[in-house]
């Protein structure tokens, strides 16, 4: 069973298949009359769920639409409105689903959630954000990258800011597509200690660097996120500022990067606490073009997960 619950527990050669057959994919769109249709249409007969224990905008809308631009059909699921929010077991949901949709994508809180999921559905599972990771993103953003700059690997890519679930799967993606990464930020919102040595066991040069100036030399890539997460305590706000301000990219930070140097974030973002107005719409910023590749990125995932 193809389920796409995470990078590191994924096949490097079938990610780097996946981001080739997204690029192609997209250019083939470009390259059609406008308003034409696809001419291909391999989910034709085909359906998804997607059920969201989260808010989410990008997730969704690229989900929904990926699939209905390759001919399938699709339905969303607030987990709220299922009785999966109302008592009813995770092992049960996914043998009911399974008898009624060909692959389900899941957002939700825990990472045991998902997995649970994948192994009680008889269909693909996809992983759409949990509290650890956040697999999809990543493979839009190393498809950004490469659109733009050429291939990742041997590429300088640091994070400033909180350490999270997004930050966590990029760690994954740089022991599978084999870039360096330096993570800058807080210790007490360091990324998770396994995600650090998975990176380092695929030979990436992993650094911590307490001191944002000095981590983003030589930066080929500057990313950060949100300082508060979905997961997060809204009690714990004022404090993370307080800790992540230093963390901002802006201005003085990106000129310290290399000249050419992008800048990523997986959006929502908030104006001038994680990123600048002027760094999040500057020469730089690749956000949008980030937005758009989940688009890409995640219609070669459910192609993937459904061999066709
Ligand atoms: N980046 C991302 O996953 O955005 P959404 O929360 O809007 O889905
Ligand atoms: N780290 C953020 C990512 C949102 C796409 C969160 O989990 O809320």
């Amino acid at each position: 069973m193809n389920h796409f619950l995470d990078l590191h527990t994924a096949e490097p050669a079938a990610l780097r298949a996946m981001i080739d057959q997204a690029r192609a994919m997209k250019q083939a769109r470009k390259d059609r009359p406008r308003g034409a249709p696809d001419d291909d249409r391999p989910l034709a007969g085909r359906m998804v769920a997607l059920i969201f224990e989260k808010p989410s905008t990008r997730t969704r809308v690229s989900f929904d639409v990926g699939a209905r631009q390759m001919g399938g059909q699709t339905m969303v699921l607030s987990g709220s409105d299922m009785q999966l929010g109302h008592g009813e077991s995770i092992a049960d949901t996914a043998r009911v689903l399974s008898r009624y949709v060909d692959l389900i994508m899941m957002r939700t809180y825990e990472e045991a959630t998902v997995q649970e999921m994948a192994e009680y559905a008889s269909v693909p599972v996809i992983n759409g954000l949990t509290n650890r990771t956040h697999p999809c993103q990543i493979m839009a953003d190393v498809m950004t990258y490469e659109e733009h700059r050429g291939p990742i690997a041997g590429k300088k890519v640091v994070w400033s800011g909180d350490g999270n679930n997004v930050c966590a799967s990029f760690l994954h993606g740089a022991g599978q597509f084999g870039f360096d990464f330096t993570f800058t930020g807080p210790q007490s919102l360091e990324p998770e200690t396994e995600a650090i040595a998975f990176a380092r066991s695929k030979g990436s040069r992993v650094e911590i660097e307490r001191d944002p100036l000095r981590a983003v030399e030589g930066a080929d890539l500057v990313v950060t996120d949100t300082w508060v997460s979905m997961h997060d305590s809204p009690s714990a706000r004022e404090r993370r500022h307080n800790q992540l301000r230093p963390y901002q990219v802006n201005d003085a930070l990106m000129a310290r990067a290399k000249p050419d140097a992008l800048f990523m974030h997986c959006l929502p973002a908030h104006r001038d606490e994680e990123v600048t107005s002027k760094v999040m719409d500057g020469a730089h910023s690749v956000v949008f073009d980030e937005a758009e590749n989940r688009l890409h990125a995640q219609k070669a995932v459910m192609r993937w997960c459904l061999g066709v």
